[in-house]
This record gives structure tokens, C-alpha cells and sequence, in this order.
């Protein structure tokens, strides 16, 4: 097969990485300007391309009729994907082809396909049909509704993954944790940070040069983009039918790379500003309602120790159980209300209930590290360790309870 260089087929840019903005000629169009440029990053998807043209085709040709292209961004595959797809040029004509020769990577293929893209509204799905193809209209209605990015979730009502082995789930949240406590206000703004499908504004992105590494664009998008709203459509990870996935062990390095290297040019100044501004009065709330935690705590240990005559770890967990449940529901009722309120469905109550168990648990054993240290190493006064070690503690529990615990995402 010998396919000649057609319009269709793009020419992969050079040079930084830096989505220009958009500026249409002035003479009367040919035909209706492109609106969505849809990249699809491949890396042999020999198995699937064909289906997966077809079937995006078939669902944005009545949406947006000439309004639309799709570009397939392949890294030079081994078995030819980009032959493959280039055979299907003459039956869509909304169809690109980049064909990538040198540069590899899936996050730089998808911005050298915005590069080289039209359209006002650009985005990404992957090319082995894990992500439903349908959700891709719902999330082009957030994007008509003014939303600048439209993100397709796993973690929201009607979201999830097919199949995935505990191991998998764990990893997958742990990245995710990760981003939050290393870039809380980019990656806290959505529930799914790791999604490779969404639909983002050209105008947030463009005219700035992006740096994206290894395989989560979206976190780029987050870091760098200005993003007024941003809006989340729930979708099912299929398993893969054809092929196989590319991630290896390295993906995970490059990821908490790209996480330190965000961290470190963006938002430098409004990191300053929001130290300064911690929240003295919450967190007086939160040291209240821990001290009434402290006379739970102490009281349940008396009943049931002293006077039913239990075992003291026994007593002493259930004690500290029930002081956790005392402290969570002072918390969420008074210290951090404004978001309680917003989410108080009996399954989310329960979702900040399990997080609160899981800070105050990982404090305890925090709790116990420092007292040691404090006493033992240190040679303090067993009670004023002891004093220094709840405060810090204290101090721990409530930037992970703001952080993570009483977390509102945008849904
Ligand atoms: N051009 C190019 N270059 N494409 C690549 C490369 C590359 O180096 N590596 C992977 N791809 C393409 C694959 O061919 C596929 O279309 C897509 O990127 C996703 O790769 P997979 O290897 O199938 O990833 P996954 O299934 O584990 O994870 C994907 O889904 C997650 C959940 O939404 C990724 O897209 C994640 O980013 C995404 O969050
Ligand atoms: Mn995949």
C-alpha cells in the first residue's frame, strides 16, 4: 500500500511544546469551521484503530457535521497502526493522521496533536476502547455549557473500572493521593486526575509552553491551564479487548517526577499566600473538638477498665474508637460544615467518616513515633513529650482533614 501525502495526513511540529492560540482566516470558509479536534494517542493499536475510527465517526458526524477532526497521533508503531489508519483517509474526511518519527511519549504525542489541530475545543480518548465512546457527547454539552475543562471520571457516581485487581485499585488511588498532597489546588479540583479523556478549552491552554512527562496530560492541563470551571462526566474503564497496555514500572517515576516539577514552577507566589493564610479559626475548632475527644476518650477507658474491669488494649481501642467517632461528628457538623452540607447523602457521610478514621489512625501511630523520640532519644519529660506529640499530631490531622478528609470536588 503506498498512500500518498494527502491534507490529511499532518506533519508532526517541532520545537517547545505550546498549543497556539486560535486565529481563523478571514476569508469566507470553505467549509463550517472545525470545532473539536479529538486526539487519539496510539501506540500499536493495530487491533483497534479501525473500529475506533469508525465507531467516533459514526457518533460525531450528526453532532457536528464537517465541524470536527480527528487525529490520530502514533508514535511510528511497529505494526504499522499508522498504515492502518492512514487507509481509512479516503472514507473520512474528518480523519488525520500525525505520524510521529523521533519524539515518543503519550503526553507530548497529545500536545503535538493540539499543535497541529483547528479546533476552538480540543481533547483526548485513548485508542484501545477502554473509554465509552458516548460519554465523549456529554462531555462536549460541558464544554458548550461554558465549562473550560470537561473531564470523563471513574470516581463519581455512575463512574468505575471493569475489572481491576485490589493491587491495581490501590496503586491507582495511592498516584492519585499523591497529587493531592503534593499539588492539592490542581489536582483537588477534579475526582479523577488520572483520566486520559476530556475535553479542555483551547483558550486555557494555549500560548504557554507545557511540560508534560510520561503519561497523565491531565495533571498538565491542571497545572498550567486557566480553568474557570471545570466540570466531571461519570464513565466505566472497559477492559481491553485488542492489544496491550503500555504502562510499565517507569510511568510511575515519571509521574511523581512530573508531580515535583509542577509543584516547583507553578503557583509559586499563591502557595506563599495561602501558608499565610492558615485557617486559625478552624483549626481552634478542630483542637476543641479533639479535647473533648481526649475526655471521651479518657472517660470510656475509666468505665471499662476501672470499672467493668476489661483488658486494657481493649478498653483502650474501643476508647479511642469512640473518641473518633465523638470528634467526627463535632467536625463535620460545626468545624467543617460548608462542605458536610454540600455532601450529605448517607454514603458520602460515611466515605469522610472512613477518611477521618483512616487520618486519626495514621496519627496514632505518628503520635507514637514522636513520643518515643521525644522521650527516648531526646530525654524529655515523659508528659511534656507526650504534650508535644499530641500537639503535632494535632496539627498533622487537621492539614490532612482539610486536605484530604473534607474534600469537596466540583460534582
Ligand atoms: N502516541 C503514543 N505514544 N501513544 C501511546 C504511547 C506512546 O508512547 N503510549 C501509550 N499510548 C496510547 C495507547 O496506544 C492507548 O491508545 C493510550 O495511549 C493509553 O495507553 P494504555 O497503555 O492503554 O494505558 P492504560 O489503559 O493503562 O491507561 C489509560 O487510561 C487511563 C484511565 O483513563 C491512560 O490513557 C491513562 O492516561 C488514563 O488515565
Ligand atoms: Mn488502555
Amino acid at each position: 500500500m503506498n498512500v500518498s501525502p494527502s491534507p490529511q495526513c499532518l506533519t508532526p511540529p517541532t520545537g517547545i511544546l505550546q498549543v497556539p492560540p486560535l486565529h481563523r482566516a478571514n476569508s469566507a470558509p470553505i467549509a463550517p469551521p472545525i470545532q473539536l479536534s479529538l486526539i487519539v494517542p496510539t501506540y500499536n493499536e493495530g487491533g483497534n484503530v479501525g473500529k475506533l475510527i469508525t465507531v467516533l465517526s459514526a457518533l460525531l458526524d450528526p453532532v457536528l457535521p464537517q465541524g470536527y477532526e480527528l487525529i490520530i497521533v502514533d508514535d511510528d508503531s511497529p505494526d504499522r497502526t499508522w498504515a492502518l489508519a492512514q487507509g481509512y483517509l479516503p472514507d473520512y474526511p474528518q480523519l488525520r493522521v500525525m505520524r510521529r518519527q523521533g519524539e515518543r511519549g503519550l503526553s507530548s504525542a497529545v500536545i503535538r496533536g493540539w499543535q497541529g489541530a483547528q479546533g476552538e475545543i480540543l481533547g483526548v480518548i485513548d485508542g484501545d476502547l477502554q473509554h465509552p465512546p458516548e460519554v465523549l457527547l456529554e462531555l462536549l454539552a460541558q464544554v458548550r455549557q461554558g465549562a473550560d475543562l470537561a473531564v470523563a471520571s471513574r470516581h463519581i457516581d455512575g463512574g468505575g473500572v471493569s475489572d481491576w485487581s485490589l493491587a491495581r485499585r490501590i496503586l491507582s488511588r495511592g498516584a492519585q493521593l499523591l497529587g493531592l498532597v503534593l499539588l492539592p489546588r490542581a489536582v483537588g479540583r477534579v475526582s479523577d486526575p488520572m483520566s486520559g479523556y476530556f475535553l479542555v478549552r483551547r483558550s486555557a491552554i494555549a500560548a504557554r509552553p507545557l511540560q508534560p512527562l510520561g503519561y497523565k496530560i491531565l495533571i498538565e492541563v491542571l497545572g498550567r491551564g486557566t480553568l474557570d470551571r471545570v466540570a466531571e462526566v461519570p464513565y466505566v474503564f472497559q477492559e481491553r479487548e485488542a492489544g496491550d497496555s503500555k504502562v510499565t514500572a517507569q510511568q510511575y517515576w515519571d509521574y511523581l517526577h512530573h508531580l515535583l516539577r509542577l509543584r516547583l514552577t507553578t503557583g509559586r507566589f499563591q502557595g506563599v499566600k495561602q501558608r499565610l493564610r492558615f485557617p486559625v479559626k478552624r483549626f481552634l475548632q478542630f483542637g476543641l473538638v479533639g479535647s473533648s475527644g481526649l475526655l471521651v476518650d479518657m472517660g470510656v477507658l475509666y468505665l471499662l477498665f476501672d470499672g467493668l474491669g476489661w483488658g486494657l488494649t481493649r478498653s483502650a481501642v474501643l476508647a479511642a474508637e469512640l473518641a473518633i467517632v465523638n470528634n467526627f461528628i463535632w467536625n463535620d457538623r460545626w468545624t467543617f460544615r460548608e462542605f458536610s452540607q454540600r455532601q450529605r447523602q448517607r454514603r458520602k457521610t460515611l466515605k469522610r467518616f472512613l477518611k477521618f478514621n483512616s487520618i486519626c489512625g495514621l496519627g496514632l501511630v505518628l503520635k507514637i513515633l514522636i513520643l518515643n523520640v521525644f522521650f527516648n532519644q531526646l530525654s524529655l519529660n515523659a508528659y511534656i513529650a507526650n504534650f508535644l506529640a499530641i500537639a503535632l499530631v494535632t496539627l498533622w490531622n487537621f492539614w490532612l482533614s482539610v486536605r484530604l478528609g473534607w474534600r469537596v470536588t466540583q460534582q
